[in-house]
């Protein structure tokens, strides 16, 4: 699994380099692996109406489920950061949406050193809309 760690680690920050960040000035980038062992990267994009933004995790995310892939076997984010990154919490409910509670995440600093946590330490409570829906609704 090293070897693709580092596969990984290039495809984030070959990303960061595209990130759009001109509001923030805070480029990220991130990159996924597939159950199938493709490897999706993502940058953040920025919009002048802030609240657009969308995350680099998110974006890797949303290219490998549009390329047909719905399981994350490893996901590393890296920033330009003395510390190690880590996904926003909305980023970690989208995570936990395609990987298994024992997923790596690689949380990695602007060195390319990693913190490596499962999705379950991430984010211990995920919401579940099947599992968190009471009855199915009556149909009409
Ligand atoms: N950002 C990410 O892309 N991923 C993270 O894990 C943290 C935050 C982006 C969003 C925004 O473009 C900028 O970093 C500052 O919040």
């Amino acid at each position: 699994m090293a070897d693709q760690k580092e596969e990984l680690l290039a495809a984030a920050k070959r990303a960061r380099e595209k990130a759009y960040a001109p509001y923030s000035t805070f480029p990220v980038g991130a990159a996924v692996l597939g159950s199938d062992g493709r490897i999706f990267s993502g940058c953040n994009v920025e919009n002048a109406s802030l609240g657009l933004t969308c995350c680099a995790e998110r974006n890797a995310i949303f290219a490998m489920v549009a390329a047909g892939e719905t399981e994350i076997r490893e996901i590393l984010v890296i920033g330009e950061t003395e510390e190690f990154l880590p996904p926003c919490g909305a980023c970690r409910q989208v995570i936990a949406e395609f990987a298994p509670p024992s997923t790596v995440v690689h949380m990695c600093n602007r060195a390319g050193d990693c913190r490596d946590v499962p999705v379950s330490e991430l984010i211990p409570f995920i919401f579940h809309l099947k599992k968190n829906m009471a009855e199915p609704r009556p149909s009409r």
